[in-house]
């Protein structure tokens, strides 16, 4: 299963996750330039990111991460998420996710 990350000079990168790993793990791994400074505890909003596709496929947003957005930038009703706040299915193989401007 895959995930694309779009970077800030949109460049693409694919990269393979497992079931159960979220955003933020998979893009540790992978070198993708996401600081989360709180390390998934949802409260810096550094691991902010944009969902480009299959929103709906998506956990809802707690009422935590909401408190958390608060501390991003740039964020986009309906897109904007914490990368440590979402954890990746099968359903969501083909997900697309860019890194926000101005950070
Ligand atoms: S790592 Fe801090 S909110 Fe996600």
């Amino acid at each position: 299963m895959n995930v694309t990350f779009i970077l800030k000079d949109q460049t693409e990168r694919i990269v393979s996750f497992t079931d159960g790993q979220t955003l933020l793990e998979v893009a540790e791994e992978n070198r993708i330039p996401i600081h989360g400074a709180c390390e998934g505890a949802c409260i810096c909003g550094g691991c902010h990111v944009l969902i480009e596709n299959l929103a709906d496929k998506l956990p809802k947003i707690s009422d935590q991460e909401n408190d958390a957005l608060d501390n991003a930038h740039g964020v986009v009703f309906n897109k904007s998420r914490l990368a440590c706040q979402v954890v990746l299915t099968p359903e969501l193989d083909g997900l697309r996710v860019c890194l926000p401007h101005g950070r």
